[in-house]
């Protein structure tokens, strides 16, 4: 029996995780297996009402979870950035999901935006969620002399900077610190190539600034070079703005992409544009040896929620994402199929792609699929 806490959260996040669930409870039946369901209502709702955002015991009652399946949080009602920032980034923070896992795949039947037909898009990308210039060091000086602390901390490490600049002939300047450790490389690198290794993928392209950024992505590229050694799978290095060309140009040729978190942060987003849009866009937060968080990469989209509008399918593929993580592989397999399926007859289709399909008759759709596989 595997423990799943759900969040349902804000906007269209409760209705597309309500699909998401009928899906699971649909393979569950038919693969004799065993999920138990907690439901956290965590979100604007509970916010507004309690003033608390995240508890503690909260934080202790999802630790002993082995997924978490979250919808999306943020609301019109609450300052922009406080559930995001309080719950996500805290979750993420707080179970070192050092990696942001985003499968891009075209399903067909799904509009894409390439020239051309019969596109190929299905690519990985392996996004480092902890670092590089997200790290949230940075500050603003004006003219004359000045000193800064800054100060990293995490659970591996920590750092201290003591940064003093003199500024001269300009009224103010702002900087931003980005991070790279050997360490954080190296364990996505791992993440990389094992998933390359169980998906029989042939080629990882790894993706940096190296020529500019050159210390950053100089220890980015080195943790590349060791890691992939071990294991006998072809590797290339892109420059990021070389993979933005190629993704349109070419996205035929990428199986699978490991990138530092900014990079990540921007290319996967056109991703999601080769993939049909938001609504089909699934994620996973990951530790692998830790809670895992997945979720579809859409926002809670308050400008058309409770009205069935809502494409689900990336809150059903992130669930299939979450069984191929916690190592049910075919069961996944089984509802991408049942998805790419529905999609491919065109019966069934939400608003974002023209259609006129609600929520929930997508939902169905996908469940009735996999009653008669
Ligand atoms: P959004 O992703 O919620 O919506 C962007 C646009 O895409 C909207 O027009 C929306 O209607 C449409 N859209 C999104 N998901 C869709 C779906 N499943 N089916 C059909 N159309 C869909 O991003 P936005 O509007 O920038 O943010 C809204 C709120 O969500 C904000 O509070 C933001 O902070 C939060 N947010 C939360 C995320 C999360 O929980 N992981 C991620 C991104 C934003
Ligand atoms: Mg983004």
């Amino acid at each position: 029996m595997q423990k799943i806490g759900v969040i349902p959260g804000d906007g269209i996040g409760p209705e597309v995780i309500s699909e998401a669930r009928k899906v699971l409870n649909a393979v569950t039946e038919r693969n004799h297996l065993t999920l138990e369901f907690e439901e956290f209502p965590l979100g604007a709702t509970h916010y507004l009402s309690t003033g608390e955002i995240l508890s503690e015991e909260t934080i202790q009652r999802l630790s002993k979870k082995d997924a978490v399946l979250l919808g999306a949080l943020g609301d019109p009602r609450v300052k922009p950035g406080v559930l995001e920032k309080g719950i996500l980034l805290r979750l993420r923070f707080h179970f070192d999901q050092y990696v942001n896992l985003r499968p891009v795949r075209l399903l067909e039947g799904v509009p894409c935006l390439l020239a051309g037909e019969n596109r190929k898009v299905d690519m990985y990308f392996v996004r480092e969620n902890t670092e590089d210039f997200y790290v949230g060091l940075g500050g603003r000086v004006k003219k004359g002399l000045s000193k800064t602390e800054l100060e990293l901390k995490r659970r591996a490490y920590e750092a201290k900077f003591d940064i003093g600049i003199e500024l001269e002939g300009e009224e103010e300047l702002a900087f931003q610190i980005g991070v790279i450790t050997r360490h954080g490389a190296r364990r996505v690198m791992e993440f990389a190539f094992q998933l390359a290794k169980s998906k029989s993928i042939s080629l990882v392209t790894s993706v940096d600034k190296a020529n500019v950024l050159t210390d950053m992505y100089g220890i980015w590229r080195e943790a590349a070079e060791e890691i992939s050694a071990k294991y006998g799978i072809a590797k290339e290095y892109q420059y990021v703005d070389a993979i933005a060309l190629l993704m349109i140009r070419n996205p035929e040729r990428f199986q699978l992409l490991v990138t530092p978190n900014l990079f990540g942060d921007i290319l996967t987003d056109l991703g999601a544009a080769l993939q049909g849009g938001l609504g089909f866009a699934p994620s996973g937060n990951i530790n692998p040896s830790g809670v895992s968080m997945f979720e579809p990469v859409h926002g809670s989209a308050p400008d058309i929620a409770g009205k069935g509008l809502a494409n689900p399918i990336g809150a059903i593929l992130s669930a299939a994402l979450m069984l191929d993580t916690l190592g049910h592989a075919q069961v996944a397999l089984d509802i991408e199929k049942a998805v790419a399926a529905v999609l491919r007859e065109g019966k069934h289709r939400t608003a974002d792609i023209g259609g006129k399909s609600s929520t929930s008759t997508m939902g169905d759709a996908v469940v009735a699929k996999l009653r008669k596989a």
